[in-house]
């Protein structure tokens, strides 16, 4: 999480002053172990003067007066379903209580250490500190970590707090958190022509003439989820929204060369979408040499070019957030190398109004992200869901974890098992698989080799269960009859109590998109993730014409009632890990989740109109 606006160190001035001295003591206890996963390996002692950004999650005060509003507020058969609740109504269900506040000043103070920054709703107190002053305070050791890709982070396995701060802090990173950005997007470029094998064009002659499986254009989305001829009515109100990390911003050239070939009513978006720029995220300029060079803004021009091709004019806004690794650490400036989701979650949750539907296609292994650090991410999502946002993100492109004997657990004995992704495991979002082929529509999957036997690695729709979050109510029913479907199989690698994912899918293989001026074809789920985010715009555009609330948490409402209006996907598995992975099977799977849209289906089912 970046640095905060100087502004809220200026409001929480009153309750520093006015709090009286409690003056606790308690011994220091372990507060979490957590085993460095797969890929990162300690290389040495982390310096002692290297400067870190520390992040101090502070219980909410009533999470679960919040959960229980958004699941009221999400769920079509309660009476309260659309009354989303205000950016203040949140912000009070998630501030600290004062005595967890009071306290943990008292022990920042103790130390000599005075905070940075503040989160909008006081939950998180950021301290700037170099390594050894912090290992004090946490009564722990850095190390230097380093990934098989060359990033360098410094992280402990273990850390402590004074028993008495146990139950009011959450958590603090970086410690524990290996947790990086990863886009989700598979790259044809080293192997263009491939095209699935025993692959028929479609008999319908309508999607025969619009879908073409080396490219498949915006046309063909909205002829195959039934888009075609939708006009929006509610363009002043609703809005589409996206994240970029990594140093990644969306190119309005690009885009508009996209959409003058395949969308030409809708050229101006390219000129007229919003680019905000967060904790020195990158901005609206051309490409840079830097960026051509390392293949940047690949994933944000898909981004782009996915929601506007179907949005229909809808608004968009483009949220590029920086501060995340790769990041190398030196000594002058302070280290920021913690996951970038937070920073831009604060910032989106500091604003009064926000896009109704937000797509993110980016993660990385659950396990790198320490339980309760997991949790506190997972929460803030629920937060613009009560708000009545849509958080939509893609289900990683890896299937059930990648190949080549590298689904290990962090467990300290490198038990096998599969992989599951965060946040696509987060119970509060909405996670979207890929498929591929048009009739009917499969799995995506291309295997590892190209034809000529040369090996490029695997791209599989990603899915699987949570094994740090259970089953919500609203799919209990269906992750348990699957589970039971299996018969046993792939026993001992998965929770079988754990949230399920993905919840919906749509297309990912082969989309025609713009980058360096050039057309050419990308995959991933990160095409499936703003592809899906545009549908589910219309689908608000049509309810709020209709004088009804935008969507908002989509899950309660698909496992009840938006399962019946989409295509099931039954064919192709989640391959992965060296195996065959979870199958596609009729109804809900951990593949393609329930299926992809069918729009004027979904219109209906959500007591809209179409025109
Ligand atoms: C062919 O597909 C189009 C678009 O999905 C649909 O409207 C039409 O009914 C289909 N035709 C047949 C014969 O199934
Ligand atoms: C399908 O797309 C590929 C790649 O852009 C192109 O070479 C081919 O001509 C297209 N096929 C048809 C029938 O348009
Ligand atoms: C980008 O486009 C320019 C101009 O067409 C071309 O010279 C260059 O090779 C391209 N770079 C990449 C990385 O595609
Ligand atoms: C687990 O795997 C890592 C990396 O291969 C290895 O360094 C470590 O010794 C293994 N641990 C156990 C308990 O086998
Ligand atoms: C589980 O058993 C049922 C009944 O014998 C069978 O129909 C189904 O295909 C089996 N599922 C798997 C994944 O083996």
């Amino acid at each position: 999480m970046g640095r905060f606006a100087v502004a809220f160190l200026a409001l929480l001035a009153p309750t520093a002053v006015v709090s009286s001295p409690i003056k606790a003591r308690t011994p220091y206890q372990v507060k979490e172990t957590h085993h460095a996963p797969r890929g990162w390996k300690r290389v040495e002692r982390a310096s002692a003067d290297q400067v870190m950004n520390i992040q101090i999650g502070l219980k909410q005060s009533n999470f679960e007066e919040l959960e229980r509003h958004l699941y009221e507020v999400s769920d079509p058969a309660h009476a309260r379903y659309g009354q989303h609740l205000s950016q203040q109504e949140v912000k009070d269900l998630v501030k600290p209580s004062d005595e967890a506040l009071d306290l943990v000043h008292e022990w920042l103070q103790d130390n000599g250490v005075a905070p940075a920054g503040y989160s909008t709703a006081k939950d998180w107190i950021s301290v700037t500190l170099p390594v050894d002053k912090i290992e004090s305070l946490l009564d722990t050791k850095y190390h230097t970590y380093e990934h098989a890709d060359g990033s360098r982070v410094a992280r402990t396995s273990k850390w402590s707090l004074p028993a008495h701060l146990h139950d009011h802090i959450d958590t603090i990173q970086p410690t524990t958190s290996f947790f990086r950005a990863r886009a989700e997007r598979f790259d044809h470029v080293l192997d263009a022509g491939w095209i699935p094998p025993a692959y028929t064009p479609p008999s319908n002659s309508t999607l025969n003439k619009v879908c073409n499986i080396s490219s498949v254009t915006p046309e063909c989305f909205q002829t195959l989820y039934g888009t075609k001829g939708y006009k929006t009515r509610a363009a002043d109100v609703n809005k589409v929204g996206f994240t970029n990390y990594l140093g990644e911003h969306p190119i309005r050239s690009d885009t508009e060369k996209f959409l003058a070939k395949y969308h030409p009513e809708a050229v101006s978006s390219a000129r007229d979408f919003k680019q905000f720029t967060i904790a020195n995220g990158p901005g609206d300029g051309p490409i840079t040499q830097e960026e051509l060079a390392d293949g940047t803004d690949k994933e944000a021009n898909l981004d782009v070019q996915a929601i506007a091709g179907i949005s229909w004019g809808t608004p968009i806004e483009s949220y590029s957030t920086g501060g995340s690794p790769p990041f190398i650490p030196s000594q002058m400036a302070p280290d920021n190398t913690n996951e970038p989701y937070l920073v831009w979650l604060d910032y989106l949750l500091s604003q009064p109004s926000i896009p109704q539907v937000i797509s993110t296609s980016y993660s990385d292994d659950e396990q790198t992200v320490p339980r309760s650090y997991a949790n506190r991410v997972c929460q803030e999502f629920a937060r613009a869901g009560a708000r009545g946002t849509s958080i939509l993100f893609s289900s990683g492109d890896d299937g059930v974890g990648p190949d080549g004997g590298v689904c290990v657990s962090n467990d300290g004995k490198n038990t096998t098992q599969f992989l599951p992704g965060f946040p696509s495991s987060c119970p509060y979002v909405t996670t979207i698989g890929a498929t591929m082929k048009f009739q009917p529509e499969v799995v995506a999957y291309r295997p590892p080799f190209d034809r000529a036997g040369k090996h490029y690695g695997a791209y599989t729709s990603g899915g699987g269960f949570s094994n740090y979050f259970e089953a919500p109510k609203y799919q209990k029913q269906v992750t348990e009859a699957y589970v039971k479907s299996l018969n046993g199989t792939f026993d001992g690698l998965y929770n079988k109590k754990g949230r399920g994912y993905p919840d919906i899918s749509a297309q990912g293989m082969y989309f025609a998109y713009f980058y360096n001026g050039t057309e050419g074809t990308i995959s991933g789920t990160s095409a499936s993730c703003p592809l899906t985010g545009g549908i589910i715009s219309l689908l608000n555009d049509a309810r709020i014409a209709s004088g009804m609330p935008p969507m908002g948490f989509l899950n309660p409402w698909i496992y009840s009632v938006g399962r019946k209006g989409v295509n099931d996907i039954t064919s192709g598995s989640a391959h992965g890990c060296d195996t065959a992975g979870f199958p596609a099977q009729k109804g809900w799977d951990p593949v393609t989740g329930f299926g992809t849209p069918i729009f004027p289906e979904l219109v209906k089912l959500a007591g809209a109109s179409f025109s």
